[in-house]
């Protein structure tokens, strides 16, 4: 399978089994946008609760934000968006990728940009934290949401987008401390990456050259992935400095600094961020997971998700769909799988296999299958049920109770 193939295959795949549909498709799309369909939105959800309990919830030195995407547009022109955000256009003049749209009516209506990253709402509420919580140092803000880019040139379904979604975190740090919570925040982007199924190897860290970076970074890594398009970034860890602070304060004349109680010493925090795209994360997943082999002299396509993230955790099904007696017992058992996880699935329709490869196609790990034995045809046989993996295609004969212990297992 070639790259453009395997690109070709993902996309393909995302929009017939639900995952991800172009934009406004109906009147023939809008560029740069995609929406999330039924599977989709439980795979995002699923990454985006993972993050926020490693990189909020799990910690005592997080907190969290949801703030407006509008925004005071001074906000921009503080941050240095309204004159460096900007992409250079084929004739070599610069172009402010910043959405512009207008609040209020009549006499009352002014300019407001969309924000282009959601760590704009983060600054703006530092003192806010700081006030409503007293957090020492270091600590952080967290916040998930959505930020707009008009892209000059939007492309590579989910990669390049003109609205999308972001996980970012701004951690506040004494000036330094610096290249401590940097290291620190390097190796949490490599334990969520594994936590979500991309593996170490497949992320290649670029050190962003002088010149190259963000004009408020003092260091910048890009964590790299291999995408069917080539070698891209994937998410960025910026060393921020007091930079965004400094320029909000000067520009509200207000005081955004810390102090210190033990020391007395009074100053602005400098920041390190964590920016993680989640679109660019759902297609590294889905870039990652997907696998073609043989199985029963048939080519079969699954998508090897992490248990945690899959959409579906598990399908029940009667082998027989007109047997009373079977279907009966396999919503009993599905009841009682739910109890462990709500994305339990039920699927009776067509034969067994056909029923499997729909599950191996978006990356469901389990199925098990309620037959006659599950009842207590062969004596010693009842109560059990057949558990198979989706990986391999192997399948086992287990109690319910082991069933149970292996889904628990296979999410923690
Ligand atoms: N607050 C820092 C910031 O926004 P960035 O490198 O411009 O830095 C951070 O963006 C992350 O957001 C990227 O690493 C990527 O995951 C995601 N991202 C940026 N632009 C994107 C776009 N046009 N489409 C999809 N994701 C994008």
């Amino acid at each position: 399978m070639n790259d453009l193939n395997l690109m070709e295959k993902i996309v393909s795949l995302a929009k017939r089994r639900g995952f991800v549909f172009p934009g406004s498709e109906l009147y023939g799309g809008l560029s740069g946008t995609f929406d999330y369909g039924p599977l989709g939105v439980i795979l995002k959800e699923n990454i985006e609760r993972l993050w926020l309990q490693m990189f909020r919830d799990d910690r005592d030195d997080m907190y969290g934000v949801d703030a407006a995407i509008l925004m005071n547009p001074k906000v921009w022109e503080a941050s240095g968006h309204v004159k460096t955000f900007a992409d250079p256009l084929a004739d070599g003049k610069m172009f402010n990728t910043m959405f512009k749209t207008s609040v209020g009516a009549g006499e009352e209506v002014s300019m407001v940009y969309l924000r282009p990253e959601t760590a704009g709402g983060i600054f703006t509420n530092f003192k806010n934290v700081v006030d409503a919580l007293h957090p020492k140092l270091p600590f952080g803000i967290a916040q998930i949401g959505k930020a707009f880019r008009n892209e000059i040139a939007p492309r590579d379904f989910i990669f390049r987008l003109r609205e999308l979604s972001q996980m970012e975190v701004e951690y506040f740090v004494q000036p330094a401390a610096w290249e401590q919570a940097f290291e620190e925040w390097r190796k949490m982007m490599y334990l969520f990456a594994e936590a979500i199924g991309i593996p170490k190897s497949a992320i290649h860290e670029l050190e962003v050259p002088d010149g190259d970076r963000a004009h408020y970074s003092k260091r910048t890594i890009d964590f790299e992935f291999d995408y069917p398009f080539g070698r891209k970034e994937l998410w960025g860890l910026a060393y921020r400095t007091d930079f965004d602070l400094s320029a909000h304060a000067e520009a509200s004349s207000t005081e955004l600094s810390y102090l210190d109680e033990e020391t007395k010493e009074k100053f602005i925090p400098h920041a390190i961020e964590p920016s993680l795209g989640v679109d660019r994360t759902i297609l590294a997943i889905l870039t990652s997971a997907y696998r073609e082999d043989q199985m029963r002299d048939e080519t079969r396509t699954y998508l090897a998700l992490a248990p945690k993230i899959a959409p579906v955790k598990a399908m029940v099904s009667p082998l027989l769909k007109n047997k009373p007696e079977l279907v009966a017992k396999a919503r009993e058992v599905r009841a009682e799988l739910k109890k462990i996880h709500p994305a339990i699935a039920w699927d009776d329709n067509g034969n067994i296999g056909k029923r499997y490869r729909r599950q191996d196609e978006i990356g469901t790990p389990f199925c098990i299958t309620i037959d006659f034995d599950t009842l207590g045809e062969t004596p010693e046989l009842k109560g059990t049920v057949t558990l198979r993996h989706r990986d391999t295609g192997e399948q086992e004969r287990l109690t319910l109770a082991e069933v149970a212990e292996r889904l628990r297992t296979a999410m923690q």
